[in-house]
């Protein structure tokens, strides 16, 4: 196994996460907020940038925009972009990918 394998975490199973759906996961001290958009997994750090509410609790997905109810700032799920404001910082995202029935997330 290379090093770059070793940085990949499984945090759950692919059954868990069907289509349409969302999952938040422990990763070190950061919670991660998981969405598969018609079978395509895309992770992003569980908190707005803007005042840091969860998005899991505050966030609407439509496509790839996330938006935040709080405040009405949205962004692209794809690359973590600021797509409206009031939010200044985009949001970070993590890698994700499936091995086997594994997710698994770039720590
Ligand atoms: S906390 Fe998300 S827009 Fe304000």
């Amino acid at each position: 196994m290379s090093s770059a394998e070793k940085t990949f975490v499984t945090v759950g199973k692919v059954a868990d996460l069907p289509p349409g759906e969302r999952l938040v996961v422990e990763l070190g001290r950061r919670w991660v907020l998981i969405m598969n958009v018609e079978g395509a997994l895309h992770a992003v750090e569980d908190v707005c940038s803007h005042e840091e509410y969860a998005l899991s609790e505050v966030g609407e997905l439509d496509g790839f925009t996330l938006t935040c109810t709080q405040h009405g700032a949205c962004f692209d799920i794809r690359n973590g972009g600021v797509l409206c404001a009031p939010a200044m910082m985009g949001i970070k995202v993590f890698e994700v990918r499936v091995v086997g029935d594994e997710i698994q997330i770039k720590a």
